[in-house]
């Protein structure tokens, strides 16, 4: 459920009529919904609340300060992938027991930040990377507490670019390799083991995945306690799919079902990583209609937003609802159209042959479900600044990230000195 519907014909965010902050800031510009992420955070965490749970959102789905902060005064924690995203949660007031550092890739100047700020837990991904944290731990004179992210070779039936538990998938440990890197990690002297790890995938829209991934992780976390190993937290990872259009995907009550059915009596904390299932639907994506051109059969309706602003469609073919911020009549015909940004590529479309009632230049429309993956997946592509973002609450909004400037876009680059 969220708080983005029309009132009077025109589209709200909360009690906010969108061509509002449009007329005064300008187009394109992402707007969010706090009482929706409220409550999206409360419906999740609540499930788990008779549990010893830690959710940790997920970062990259959304690193907006604003954003961070709604979430971490509400008690969430984060989960990160790079200094910057701990740098984020910091400055949003997140604690630092509360944050779990995963990623294939984290560097020594990550890792050595990491330790100095005192994070919660690491999500180990190889045996370098372990042997490394243990050398940089060491050096600073502390133990960095581990989990290693294992991979349950579960296929979790979702776009193949978020997929991430199968056995050829760059990520996690796989089973018949995690329990040699336990024992390592019990001989290394920078390590303290916590716990173990998963996440099998993004936007999945069945639950028998995670079931299979959370069965695999708990009888692992069996074996680990049968050789000695403490086993604090079992950290299952995001995931959660959401209604995009059509689909179904499973609400977090039927989730948390699943949790504790697998984890019943298991003695750990478990954390969870929610990225999409909290933001993606308290947050749209508003744009302009420059032209509406024709061209042989086709219509197309060219937007000022583009795939450097939203690339999920071009990325992905995914698909996000389109709706007029002023609502058409009743009666008027529907067509099939095509929704494009002005980047040149062809790849530049929201929506093929998407059956529409067909805007005017100068129309406003909004793409929901931008939340997630929006703004955090942004670029400035084709020379153009990053867009606003603004953040609504009740009657009020704010602009929580001025639309990037011209100037500040030139000032990137300077020149060697034999151009000057
Ligand atoms: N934990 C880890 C280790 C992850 O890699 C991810 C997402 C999450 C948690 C959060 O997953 P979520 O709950 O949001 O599904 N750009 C893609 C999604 C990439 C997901 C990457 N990892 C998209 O736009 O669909």
């Amino acid at each position: 459920m969220d708080f983005f519907q029309y009132k009077n014909g025109v589209y709200h965010a909360e009690d906010v009529p969108l061509p509002a902050p449009a007329a005064a800031i300008g187009t394109p510009f992402y707007c969010y919904s706090a009482a929706t992420l409220e409550r999206h955070y409360k419906v999740f965490s609540g499930h788990f609340s008779d549990m010893d749970a830690m959710v940790c959102y997920a970062v990259k789905a959304n690193g907006n300060l604003a954003i961070l902060k709604t979430l971490a005064r509400l008690g969430s924690g984060a989960d990160v992938v790079s200094e910057g995203e701990i740098r984020l949660a910091l400055a949003a007031g997140v604690d630092p027991q509360r944050i779990v550092f995963s990623g294939v890739g984290k560097t020594a100047a990550e890792m050595a930040f990491a330790l100095e700020k005192n994070i919660f837990q690491f999500n180990i991904e190889s045996e370098p990377e372990l042997r490394f944290l243990s050398d940089i731990a060491k050096a600073k004179n502390t133990k960095a507490r581990i989990a290693v992210r294992v991979n349950p070779d579960v296929e979790a039936g979702t776009h193949a670019k978020i997929s991430t538990g199968h056995k050829e998938s760059k990520f996690g440990v796989a089973m018949p390799e995690a329990m040699p890197l336990y024992r390592l990690a019990a001989t290394l002297p920078g390590i303290e083991i916590q716990g173990a790890s998963v996440h099998i995938g993004s936007q999945l829209t069945s639950l028998g995945p995670f079931a299979q991934a959370f069965a695999r992780l708990r009888a692992f976390a069996g074996e680990l306690r049968a050789e000695s190993f403490a086993v604090k937290t079992l950290d299952l990872g995001g995931g959660l799919g959401i209604p995009y259009g059509q689909e179904d995907p499973p609400l977090p009550a039927a989730y948390a079902d699943i949790v504790k059915r697998e984890m019943k009596g298991v003695g750990c904390k478990i954390i969870f990583e929610p990225g999409r299932v909290l933001v993606g639907n308290a947050g749209i994506l508003v744009s302009r209609v420059i032209y509406v051109k024709k061209s042989g059969e086709r219509i197309f309706i060219v937007v000022d937003a583009a795939m450097n602003d939203l690339l999920r469609p071009s990325l992905y073919g995914a698909y996000h609802d389109i709706v007029p911020i002023a609502a058409p009549p009743g009666d008027a015909p529907t067509e099939l159209a095509d929704v494009a940004g002005p980047i040149c590529e062809s790849g530049d479309v929201f929506a093929e042959r998407r059956l529409m009632k067909i805007p005017e230049a100068g129309d406003l429309l909004a793409f929901r479900s931008a939340g997630a993956y929006g703004a955090s997946m942004a670029s400035t592509y084709n020379a153009r600044p990053l867009v606003a973002e603004v953040m609504v609450k009740g009657g009020q909004y704010a602009v929580v990230r001025s639309r990037e400037t011209y100037e500040a876009l030139l000032k990137r680059d300077t020149l060697p000195s034999w151009l000057l």
